[in-house]
């Protein structure tokens, strides 16, 4: 029997690690992903064969460019929020680590995979709604929801039996848990847990102080094709090199961070801290070449359908035909999304300063006050007004019968 494990080279998945040789008595089969979340992978390779994987069933990825490429990209399409906030961070990696999972289940045989998601949250539904949709006889083991490894006391122990190093730093409790990638860094748990009390400033990793930035605003253009990201201040990118440079320009001026309290798929609310400093800027950016490449009935079909998409990106359905059959409207529309938006980035926040592309819909003969086009008669206007007001008038007159 052989398994695939996602393993981060932590303390956490290094326990799972062993805990899977010696209570499954399966060969344990490694898989570390680069996502951007700024480690060293070659520690979790040197770890896993300390830990006793033979070096052929050690697999370690560089995911980032198919990250942001397939997975963040067609997301921020989509403009995609989740409870009006959050920008989906955690959510939108866990398919793509999922499918690589598999991937690698296939090609070495294996028969099944392992995460390092806790019973009580949305990744552990994420993971495996992934694994079931790519091999749908894939056998799944959730350590956190099966072993008796209850306390830190226990994974402690448990760690000191197998000679599993321990940073000073982990021996205690762990102050919160984070996840971290490309996109963002979430912080869940422990000091966090009362929604009453302020987030301490150390929890913060990605961003300075918004109140610590510089006083002078930073100016910056972002440029589109056909939806994505392409350029930053002209200079054309590779979606993970240019969301990297947003990541910098969002962390100096303290861009992307969010204290919530959200809606758990498994029903539960839970608080965290985001910091999302590149997202933040680019679905700004990307709402404002929308603003002038969408048609208004585009744009409003689009702004409707997204909760629905940002729900099924939250709850682990990225692998799901409702998912694709949204994608592909979303994608449809970004047809002429192509263009140039100019920003201003400010202690904290960004606001969109400039927009222009060749195939702007907005047409200032049209809109200006002064003298103007002549596809458009003022006169139509009365009406225009007069027939949507029919049944208003209508209801008004009833309205005034019954002396009411
Ligand atoms: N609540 C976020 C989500 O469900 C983040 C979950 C993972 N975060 C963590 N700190 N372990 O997408
Ligand atoms: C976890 O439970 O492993 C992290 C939090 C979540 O998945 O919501």
């Amino acid at each position: 029997k052989k398994v695939v494990l996602a393993y981060s080279g932590g303390l956490d998945t290094s326990i799972i690690l062993k805990w899977l040789q010696t209570t499954y008595g399966c060969e344990v089969v490694t898989f570390t992903a680069d996502l951007g979340q700024g480690e060293e992978l070659e520690p979790a390779r040197h770890k896993a064969l300390l830990l006793g994987i033979k070096p052929e069933n050690i697999f370690i990825e560089d995911l980032r460019e198919e990250f942001v490429r397939d997975y963040v990209f067609p997301m921020f399409r989509a403009n995609a929020v989740y409870e009006g906030q959050y920008l989906l961070g955690t959510s939108i990696a866990r398919p793509l680590i999922g499918k690589k999972q598999i991937e690698i289940a296939e090609k070495v045989g294996a028969d099944a995979v392992c995460h390092g998601a806790t019973g009580k949250g949305n990744d552990q539904v994420r993971f495996e709604l992934a694994y079931y949709a790519l091999k749908p006889d894939v056998k799944v083991i959730a350590p956190w929801r099966e072993w008796d490894l209850t306390s830190r006391t226990k994974l402690i122990e448990f760690a000191e039996q197998h000679q599993i190093p321990i940073a000073k730093d982990k021996r205690g409790e762990a102050p919160f848990s984070t996840d971290a990638n490309l996109l963002h860094t979430s912080s869940e748990g422990k000091v966090l847990e009362d929604p009453s009390q302020d987030v301490p400033d150390y929890v913060y990793s990605r961003t300075v102080n918004p109140e610590d930035a510089p006083d002078r605003a930073t100016f910056i253009t972002v440029d589109f094709e056909r939806g994505d990201a392409v350029a930053v201040d002209g200079v054309k990118l590779t979606p993970a090199a240019l969301l990297a440079k947003l990541n910098d320009l969002g962390r100096e001026n303290g861009i992307g961070r969010l204290d919530l309290v959200e809606n758990r798929y498994v029903g539960m609310k839970s608080r965290g801290m985001y910091e999302t400093p590149g997202g933040t800027i680019l679905l700004a950016a990307h709402r404002g070449i929308e603003q002038i490449t969408l048609d208004r009935g585009a744009a409003h079909l689009k702004d409707e359908l997204m909760p629905k998409y940002a729900e099924l990106v939250y709850n682990g359905f990225w692998f799901a035909p409702e998912r694709e059959m949204l994608q592909a409207a979303i994608d449809k529309s970004q047809e002429f999304v192509t263009g140039r938006v100019r920003l201003k980035l400010y202690k904290g926040n960004v606001s969109v300063v400039g927009r222009e592309s060749p195939y702007s819909l907005y047409d200032q003969e049209l809109v200006t006050f002064e003298e103007g086009a002549v596809a458009y008669d003022q006169h139509d206007a009365q009406g225009f007004i007069k027939l949507n007001a029919l049944r208003l008038r209508t209801l008004g007159q009833r309205k005034k019968r019954m002396g009411k």
